[in-house]
């Protein structure tokens, strides 16, 4: 066999225990006591250190084109970066263009991340043209192919009026579809950032304000009730606000199958820091919400209410983010002009895990949100996101007493700043592995671009808020 990785601490969703981990061909081959290292090409010591699954970042925005330029990390770069925070597999986002089959849009994609990506992937699929039958029929060829994830924006110059919406809703309950949502309302955001323009605000602060608690609060509600309507599944991806929490909440007891992504961001940062001297480097859509809000999300964590931690990582440099200042052609800028995004796909695994080794939530949590949720709610679960026999070996060692501060100088990307800059972390990914390939070692990322595969992901079926 290839590779055995004794003597450390398996963690999964539901169990810690002590046991060895025998990899073959890329796959767990055996979880056990008693094996003989001679039958090992390679034999790894993980004495004083936790064997967890690969995270799975549900949400990232690779070359993605957006804000008048391209989000900075690659395919490569992010996937890079990815490996290196423990992260094995990510999920972008396939935006369809106007006309577009469903389907077409994520070949589009994946014709440039299978060249790019170092380790897996797979993608949800941007619904923004549902105007035909036939368009919105094409939702079940992606099922077909293994795409069986959509999104739909209430936001943006691309996003969806409630009909569409509501529409996809329909059409991915009959498909065994799941539709995730960024919700904020758009009219009001609009509404507000012409106020506040003209009344000559422009800072970072502003962009909160425009997109302020009850201004994603107010979306995430109907969203819900949108989906309690069409009797469908719906994932709110980066739930930020207290609102927002509360309806997850409420319909959950309900018994709607209804889930909720947060993000790191929204766990660590408050709205503060849009009054920092470069607050327009923390600018993203949702902004950071109040104290309040965090503790809701902390609190969902807490009580199951929320399903999966992802990161959104859509990183841009500090010179576009200076284009909040002085526009690319010279002409005052202000918060609507900074390009909306922040890095975090390297930082997701390692902060939620440092809340494990603070006592703040378990390990088996911190594996649950970002491993094994992802895994079931996403359909990937029958090759990802457990320490499991059968299962890609997509395995992390982790160090839990390793102290370490984030830098951007430390991190894989090719960003250059991070808004986590200085942020001290307890505990770190010593390696990563890729469906048993070595990705990342004490600080070296050792993987190859082109080495990640697309995943195919199988249908969903969510009778309720169980998984
Ligand atoms: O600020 C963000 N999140 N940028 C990427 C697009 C989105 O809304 O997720
Ligand atoms: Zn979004
Ligand atoms: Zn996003």
């Amino acid at each position: 066999m290839d590779l055995l990785i004794k003597n450390g601490t398996i963690v999964t969703a539901a169990e810690t225990y002590q046991a060895d981990v025998a990899v073959d061909s890329g796959k767990i081959a055996a979880i056990g006591t008693d094996f003989d290292e001679a039958d090992f090409t390679e034999v790894v010591d993980a004495k004083d250190k936790l064997v967890l699954p690969g995270a799975i970042d549900g949400h990232t925005h690779l070359a993605l084109a957006f804000g008048g330029t391209i989000s900075s990390d690659d395919y490569y770069a992010g996937t890079r970066s990815a490996a290196c925070g423990g992260t094995t597999t990510v999920f972008d986002f396939a935006q369809q263009e106007a006309g577009e089959r469903l389907l077409d849009a994520a070949k589009r994609r994946d014709a440039i991340a299978c060249k790019d990506a170092a380790v897996d992937y797979s993608f949800h699929i941007g619904v923004g043209d549902v105007s035909t039958e036939e368009l919105l029929d094409s939702m079940e060829e992606a099922v077909e192919y293994g795409i069986p994830s959509f999104k739909v924006y209430m936001v943006y110059d691309f996003g969806v009026d409630d009909g569409s919406f509501y529409k996809v809703l329909e059409k991915s309950k009959e498909l065994g579809a799941l539709v995730g949502v960024h919700a904020e309302n758009k009219d009001v955001n609009s509404l507000l950032v012409n106020r506040y323009l003209s009344e000559g605000k422009t800072s970072a602060w502003w962009h909160y304000m425009s997109k302020n608690e009850l201004v994603e609060g107010e979306a995430d509600v109907r969203a819900v009730n949108l989906a309690k309507m069409a009797q469908a599944p719906l994932y709110i991806v980066h739930l930020a606000d207290k609102m927002g929490m509360e309806a997850v909440t409420e319909a959950r007891k309900q018994g709607y199958p209804i889930f909720a992504e947060t993000c790191p961001q929204y766990l660590h940062f408050t709205n503060e820091v849009y009054k920092r001297e470069r607050g327009r480097d923390f600018v993203c859509s949702p902004p950071m919400k109040n104290q309040e809000s965090q503790d809701a999300l902390w609190d969902g964590i807490a009580n199951g209410n929320i399903t999966t931690i992802a990161t959104d990582h859509c990183p841009f440099r500090q010179e576009e983010k200076d284009w909040g200042i002085t526009q690319k052609d010279g002409s005052p800028g202000n918060f609507t002009t900074i390009p909306n995004g922040c890095a975090g796909v390297e930082n997701m695994y390692p902060y939620v895990l440092s809340q494990a080794v603070a006592g703040r939530i378990s390990f088996n949590k911190a594996v649950e949100l970002c491993a094994l949720n992802p895994s079931k709610l996403f359909g990937l679960d029958h090759r990802k996101g457990a320490v499991r026999v059968g299962l890609d070996a997509d395995l992390v060692i982790y160090d839990p007493q390793k102290e370490f501060t984030i830098t951007n100088e430390a991190m894989h990307g090719d960003t250059d700043h991070t808004i986590w800059e200085g942020v001290k972390l307890k505990g770190y990914p010593q390696a990563t592995y890729s469906r048993g390939r070595l990705v990342f070692k004490d600080g070296e990322f050792l993987g190859k671009r082109g080495d990640g595969q697309l995943i195919k992901c199988h249908r969903l079926e969510f009778k309720g808020p169980e998984l």
